[in-house]
C-alpha cells in the first residue's frame, strides 16, 4: 500500500463541562485507534485537537458562577487535557481556540470574504435585555415553540420537536440573565451565503461518498440539509465573548462560534508548525491536495463538517492561490447512552471521563468503548458490561492465552522461543489465519469500522486458545518434544501478531 500523508481532526470539545464517556466514544477514541493504526502503518499522519473556547454556554455559565468566562474555560481546558492525556488519547496537539493564533487565522478568513464582497450586511431585530443593556443571541433567551408548545424552547430552535424559528416567533421570551421580558431591537449583522455554494456542496458530497463510500448516516443528513435548501448564515453575533468582528463600526460583535471554531484546527496545525520550529509545515498538509483530510464527530456536528466548513473552505480557495483542502471523510458517530438513559449534566446521570479514570486504569475502557462504538446506532455503556469485558475478553481469553503460553515457555523451554519444525494440517492452518490478519484488519480501519475491527483481534486471540488447547502441549512434551516447540512457536507468533494488532486500541 502507497503510504499516505492525513491529517485527521477530532472535534473540538466545549472548555465548558467535563467530557464523559459519551464524548470518549463518540469522536476521540475511534480517531485515536484510526490514528494509531496508521501510524504504525508508516503513514504520516498530523492528529488534531483543542479546546471550542467561545459561544453562549460559555458566557451562561461564567455569568451562573459570578466568574469570567476565561476562569471556565481555563478549568474546563485542563480537566478535557488530563483527561484525554490519562485515557490515552495521542494528539500531536492539544490547542484551544482562545489563543491569538486562532483569532489572527479567523479574522484572516473573514475578512478574505469581506474583501471579496461576499458576505451580506443586513439589519434585524434581535432580543435584547433593557435592564442589563445588552443583545441575546442564541441561548440567552428562552419561550414558548411557536410550532409544539414546548415552554423551555431556544431563541431560535426547538429542541423538543426540532423546529426552526426566527426570534420574533417564539412566543412569551424571556431573558435567561434577568428573567425579563425581552425588547426587539434594531442590530447589524453579516451573512454568509451558504445558499450560493449548494451546487457544489452537492457536487462534493457525491463526488466524496462515490470514491471514499460516506456513511450512510452522514449523507442522510446532507441530503436532508440539501433538500430543505441552504440559506444564509449569521455569521456575527451581539456578544463581548469571542473572536471580535475586525470591521470599523462592529464593536461588540462576534463571529458565531462555529463560524470559528471549525478553523480550530488549521490554527491548531499552525501551533503545532510553529513549536516544532517549522512554521510553514501547516501548508504542507492544509494546501496540499495530496494529503488526505479525515474529520471525526458526533452526529450532531455534521452539518457543519460536511457543510458549512467546506463552504468556508471553498469561498476561500476561490479567492486565493493557495487553496485548501476539504474533508475526504466525515466519518460521524451515533451516541453512547448511559445504562439506557441520555447522558444529560442537568439531570446528573453519566460519568466524566476524569472521574472514570480515577478508578480504573485506560484500557479495560478503551476496550470496553472500542467494542461497542456507536458506529451505526446509538449504544450503551453498562457497568456489567465493562466488567464483563474486562474478565471474560480481556482477562480470560487474551490474558489467559498469552499467560498459559508464556509460563509453558518458561517452564519448558528457558523462557527461549523454540523451533519450528513439521508442520500439521493444524499448524499451517494456524500460521495462515495469523499472517491473513494484519490485511483483514487494517480493511476495516480503512473503511472507519473500527468496533467491526476489534471484534475481529479478539477472534483471533479466541482462536488461540483454541488451537492451544487442540494441539495438547502438556502432552506433546513427553510424547513428541519437537511437536510440542512447534505448538508454541506458533503460539508466540500469534501473541505477537495480536499485540501488535491491539497497540492502537490498548
Ligand atoms: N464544540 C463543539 C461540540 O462539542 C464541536 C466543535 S467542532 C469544531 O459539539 F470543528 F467546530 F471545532
Ligand atoms: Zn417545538
Amino acid at each position: 500500500m502507497n503510504k499516505e500523508k492525513v491529517i485527521v481532526t477530532s472535534a473540538l470539545p466545549y472548555a465548558n463541562g467535563p467530557i464523559h464517556l459519551g464524548h470518549l466514544s463518540g469522536a476521540y477514541l475511534p480517531a485515536d485507534i484510526y490514528v494509531r493504526y496508521k501510524r504504525l502503518n508508516g503513514d504520516d499522519i498530523l492528529y488534531i485537537c483543542g479546546s471550542d473556547e467561545h459561544g453562549v454556554p460559555i458566557t451562561i455559565t461564567a455569568d451562573k458562577e459570578k466568574i469570567t468566562p476565561k476562569d471556565v474555560i481555563d478549568r474546563f481546558h485542563n480537566i478535557n487535557r488530563e483527561s484525554f492525556e490519562k485515557f490515552g488519547m495521542s494528539f500531536d496537539i492539544y490547542s484551544r481556540t482562545s489563543l491569538p493564533e486562532h483569532h489572527e487565522t479567523a479574522k484572516e478568513f473573514f475578512l478574505k470574504y469581506y474583501n471579496q464582497g461576499l458576505l451580506k450586511e443586513k439589519k434585524s431585530l434581535q432580543f435584547f435585555d433593557e435592564s442589563k443593556k445588552m443583545f441575546l443571541p442564541d441561548r440567552y433567551v428562552e419561550g414558548t415553540c411557536p410550532k409544539c408548545g414546548n415552554e423551555s424552547a431556544r431563541s431560535d430552535e426547538c429542541e423538543n420537536c426540532g423546529a426552526l424559528y426566527e426570534q420574533t416567533e417564539l412566543i412569551n421570551p424571556v431573558s435567561k440573565i434577568s428573567g425579563n421580558r425581552p425588547i426587539l431591537k434594531e442590530t447589524t449583522h453579516w451573512y454568509f451565503p451558504l445558499n450560493e455554494f449548494q451546487e457544489r456542496l452537492e457536487k462534493y458530497v457525491g463526488d466524496m461518498n462515490e470514491k471514499f463510500g460516506w456513511k450512510e448516516t452522514v449523507l442522510q443528513y446532507c441530503k436532508s440539509w440539501f433538500k430543505e435548501g441552504l440559506t444564509d448564515r449569521a455569521y456575527t453575533r451581539d456578544l463581548d465573548w469571542g473572536v471580535k468582528v475586525p470591521l470599523d463600526g462592529a464593536e461588540g460583535k462576534v463571529f458565531y462560534v462555529w463560524f470559528e471554531a471549525v478553523l480550530g484546527y488549521i490554527s491548531a496545525t499552525k501551533e503545532l508548525s510553529a513549536k516544532i520550529g517549522n512554521p510553514d509545515l501547516w501548508k504542507n498538509y492544509w494546501q496540499d491536495s495530496s494529503t488526505k483530510y479525515i474529520a471525526f464527530i458526533g452526529k450532531d456536528n455534521i452539518v457543519f463538517h460536511t457543510i458549512i466548513f467546506p463552504a468556508m473552505l471553498m469561498a476561500w480557495n476561490d479567492a486565493s492561490e493557495e487553496k485548501y483542502i476539504l474533508p475526504q471523510n466525515v466519518p460521524a458517530n451515533e451516541f453512547l447512552n448511559f445504562e439506557g438513559k441520555k447522558f444529560s449534566k442537568s439531570r446528573n446521570w453519566g460519568i466524566d471521563a476524569i472521574d472514570f479514570l480515577k478508578e480504573f486504569p485506560a484500557d479495560p475502557l478503551r476496550y470496553t468503548l472500542a467494542a461497542n462504538l456507536p458506529e451505526n446506532r446509538d449504544t450503551d455503556f453498562y457497568w456489567k458490561e465493562f466488567q464483563a469485558r474486562n474478565n471474560n475478553e480481556l482477562a480470560d481469553i487474551l490474558g489467559n492465552f498469552i499467560n498459559r503460553t508464556f509460563t509453558f515457555v518458561h517452564k519448558h523451554f528457558d523462557g527461549i522461543v523454540p523451533n519450528q519444525n513439521t508442520l500439521s494440517e493444524r499448524d499451517s492452518e494456524m500460521l495462515k489465519l495469523v499472517e491473513s490478519y494484519p490485511s483483514r484488519i487494517a480493511e476495516y480501519f480503512e473503511r472507519y469500522k473500527i468496533k467491526d475491527g476489534v471484534a475481529e483481534i479478539m477472534n483471533l486471540a479466541r482462536a488461540g486458545n483454541k488451537y492451544f488447547n487442540d494441539s495438547e502441549p502438556w502432552k506433546t512434551i513427553k510424547s513428541n518434544r519437537d511437536e510440542c516447540a512447534t505448538t508454541l512457536n506458533i503460539s508466540l507468533q500469534t501473541i505477537f501478531t495480536l499485540t501488535e494488532l491491539l497497540s492502537p486500541v490498548i
